[in-house]
């Protein structure tokens, strides 16, 4: 794995942004993206360049199961508002929350990332070394497929919603498989909350109980981390 060290966010979407565009210079097609906080400097470069995504198709990771795209508490709303209203894509697919047909929704979606192999995928990380939605214990072969969120993650999203119960305790998500086969994998992770996350994810066992510790396994890896992050490194 690489590690690029950070001061903040700012230079963090900027290390990101780098990356990305010489990526696309170099003929990636298809970008694998994420919600949350932690892309959105990323988010906010891409759309104040002067790249064109009219010819590039995007493939998120995961979506909330209940909530439709004009939920403003959707992923696929979080997407429009930072960067899809701003900066088009030619195809822009978002795992389709307001199908209660889980086995529908999720084979779906995994024929779309068949047919749209993804070049560089964005990830973030959750305090519990989640990604995407999916938490401790998932298989790392795992294709899309409904889960359910652990407390932790739920107690950290209630911050986008008027109260703990509103927020949704189900998602679709791409699985860890899936992400595994991406061409190159960029991992954002600011703040102290992250920083055991990152540990384990760098410097622990390859296990199931850090879904993001797959990643060592994976042969194009660049974490781009702040300080608070990076501060239980060995
Ligand atoms: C979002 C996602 C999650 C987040 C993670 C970190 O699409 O898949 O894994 O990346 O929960 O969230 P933030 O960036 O808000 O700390």
């Amino acid at each position: 794995m690489k590690i690029i060290k950070v001061k903040d966010t700012q230079m963090g979407g900027k290390e990101a942004f780098n990356i990305v565009k010489s990526d696309i210079e170099n003929g990636a097609k298809v970008l694998g993206l994420a919600t949350g906080s932690s892309p959105i400097t990323l988010y906010n470069e891409m759309t104040s360049s002067d790249l064109d995504f009219s010819n590039m198709t995007s493939v998120n990771l995961d979506e909330y199961v209940g909530l439709k795209p004009t939920n403003e508490q959707s992923y696929h709303y979080f997407m429009n508002d930072h960067l899809f209203n701003k900066k088009p894509f030619k195809n822009s697919y978002v795992p389709d929350g307001s199908n209660p047909d889980a086995e529908a929704a999720t084979s779906a979606y995994d024929k779309i990332i068949e047919d749209n192999p993804i070049d560089l995928q964005i990830l973030g990380i959750g305090r519990n070394g989640h990604i995407g939605f999916n938490e401790p214990g998932s298989p790392f072969d795992g294709k899309t497929r409904k889960v359910g969120l652990t407390e932790s993650t739920i107690e950290a999203n209630t911050r986008f919603f008027e109260d703990e119960k509103d927020v949704p305790r189900f998602a679709y998500s791409m699985g860890v498989g899936s992400i595994m086969k991406a061409k190159k994998i960029i991992l954002l992770a600011y703040g102290e909350n992250k920083a055991d996350a990152i540990a384990a994810t760098v410097d622990g066992p390859v296990t199931e109980d850090c879904p993001a510790s797959a990643l060592q396994n994976h042969p194009d890896v660049t974490l781009i981390i702040d300080d608070a992050a990076a501060s239980k490194l060995k």
